[in-house]
């Protein structure tokens, strides 16, 4: 029988911490509602002492999220225990963590205590917490800089008063996967009472080895991981919970453990912490960026084909995704986009491909990624000239502002004619599509918007792709500029010129590509 790791969520505690600004409760129940359905063990929902606000999340969130044991964060002094009790309280199955500053720095600097008073501020709330809750969570904070023979008196003091877990945190990510080991290896050999609780580790990635020490605790014998979702927290981050988590599905017979997350929520989860907390996740981070599932490579393309196992170590679907991504670009074979036009719904006599590929990498070398929607106008125009713009946009002009309707003024030029419209909107970019609605008379539903800095500093380039649905199918546009509004018109406007060459060159296929992926 595999021995069971916790999974100790923090998203909401450590990972909130470090947002620009806090969530509303309304917000935190949200995200706390989605950590119950990936079945994390325990749910770290806030800090009660630290605003009214928190401690109403915290109360909240322990009166209404069924599931994992909801949890508080408190300072070892009387106040911050009593205030986070009161707010876990009304939870099936409430946990006080307590936490002290060990190292030290934190002992000389922050606390003005010596060892002796700080093992003493251990006992005192530790004993307390216990006295309100019968689940009670010591850190010993910085345990990573902590002197060793110190930090397992810390240890075998707070199991010796009552607590059922000790959190060994490395702070300030400052340990490496062997120090940390040896940290583990030291509290279980010589901690006395260390079989009465359960060992819990807490790392944070100010050097990128969060996860990396995470995993070597458990290897070494931690049974309880503290992590956070997409790896958000102070500074760096934590451990991210969708890499720990999936390090133990992969490598179960390196670790030979468990745990109860139900992995296929790790995506659902990851996008409702990116746009609950507007924290964007980088395209390549591990397990939940954008191309953790995509293959550019004509090489790893054409073994993806063959054999998905040849370049992926997990499947989409066990993180609840529905499939890869193979980005066509001019790096991808003709075994790839000849799959890709199948898949699109072109018969295999259909496709010349000794005429087409060199099509398509003229088209790849002009555009960069090659979308669907293109591919399908490059099988369907006559030549590559003639896969050109109808509609031009000429002018934009939008008003925007507070207590201002915002409205938009586009000109669009087609086959020589200019025409002019106006219209008003949500909000200047809602009015800018509108206005442009009005001239081309297409019936465009956006589906997904997102907009991307690509340069930095005031003058930052904004790239917007727009991926929208019309009669015709789904197509993606994509328009930059340093004006943000102009570069969603210009996607918008993407969208709208590859509609009208699907209606030039595919009239039959229209409503097919709807069905089709992108
Ligand atoms: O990083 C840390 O030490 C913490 C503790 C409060 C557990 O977040
Ligand atoms: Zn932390």
């Amino acid at each position: 029988m595999k021995d069971r790791v916790l999974i100790f969520d923090t998203t909401l505690r450590d990972g909130e911490q470090a947002l620009p600004a806090s969530l509303s409760v309304g917000q935190k129940i949200r995200i706390a509602r989605q950590l119950a359905r990936l079945k994390v063990d325990v749910i770290e929902a806030g800090f009660p002492i630290s605003s009214p606000g928190d401690f109403v999340s915290v109360q909240t969130i322990a009166r209404e999220v069924k599931g994992p044991i909801i949890c508080g964060l408190a300072r070892a002094v009387e106040k911050d225990i009593l205030s986070c009790a009161a707010a876990v309280r009304p939870a099936k199955r409430p946990r006080i963590h307590t936490f002290l500053g060990t190292s030290t720095i934190h002992r000389e600097k922050k606390l003005r205590r010596t060892q002796e008073e700080c093992l003493a501020m251990v006992a005192a709330a530790v004993k307390l917490a216990r006295s309100k809750c019968g689940d009670v969570e010591f850190s010993a904070e910085d345990a990573g800089r902590t002197e060793r023979d110190f930090l397992c008196k810390v240890v075998e003091t707070a199991i010796k008063h009552g607590a059922r877990t000790v959190n060994i945190p490395d702070t300030v990510g400052y340990t490496t996967p062997e120090i940390f080991a040896s940290i583990i290896d030291d509290l279980r050999n010589r901690v006395p009472n260390i079989d009465k609780a359960i060992l819990a580790v807490h790392c944070h990635n100010d050097l990128g080895l969060a996860t990396s020490n995470s995993i070597t605790a458990v290897k070494h014998g931690a049974r309880q991981v503290e992590c956070t979702v997409n790896g958000i927290g102070e500074r760096a981050g934590n451990a991210a919970l969708e890499e720990v988590v999936m390090i133990m599905n992969v490598r179960r017979d390196y670790l030979n453990v468990t745990c109860g997350v139900d992995t296929t929520e790790i995506m659902r989860t990851s996008k409702l912490v990116r746009d609950v907390c507007s924290m964007p996740v980088q395209p390549n981070k591990a397990v939940v960026g954008g191309n953790a599932f995509a293959h550019s490579s004509g090489i790893h393309q054409d073994g993806v084909l063959k054999a998905k196992a040849t370049y992926e170590i997990m499947t989409p679907e066990s993180i609840g995704l529905k499939e890869n991504k193979m980005n066509l670009t001019g790096r991808s074979g003709s075994h790839m986009v000849k799959n890709r036009l199948q898949s699109l719904g072109y018969a295999e006599k259909d496709i010349d491909l000794a005429t087409f590929y060199p099509k398509f990498k003229a088209l790849a070398d002009k555009k960069g990624t090659v979308y669907d929607d293109d591919l399908v106008a490059l099988m369907e125009a006559p030549t590559i000239e003639e896969i050109g713009d109808a509609y031009r946009l000429e002018y934009l002009n939008v008003t925007g502002g507070t207590g201002v309707i915002p409205t938009a003024t586009v000109r669009i030029a087609r086959d020589g004619k200019i025409e002019q419209e106006a219209a008003s909107g949500d909000g200047v970019v809602d009015a800018a599509t509108k206005a442009i609605d009005r001239v081309v008379g297409y019936d465009i539903r956006i589906k997904d918007y997102h907009l991307d800095a690509i340069s930095e500093g005031r003058e930052a380039q904004g790239r917007v792709k727009i991926v929208a649905v019309a009669p015709e199918g789904t197509f993606t546009g994509v328009g930059t500029s340093t004006d943000i509004v102009e570069a969603s018109a210009k996607a918008y406007m993407d969208v709208v010129n590859k509609i009208a060459r699907m209606r030039k060159y595919a009239p039959h296929l229209r409503g097919k590509r709807a069905r089709a992926r992108l």
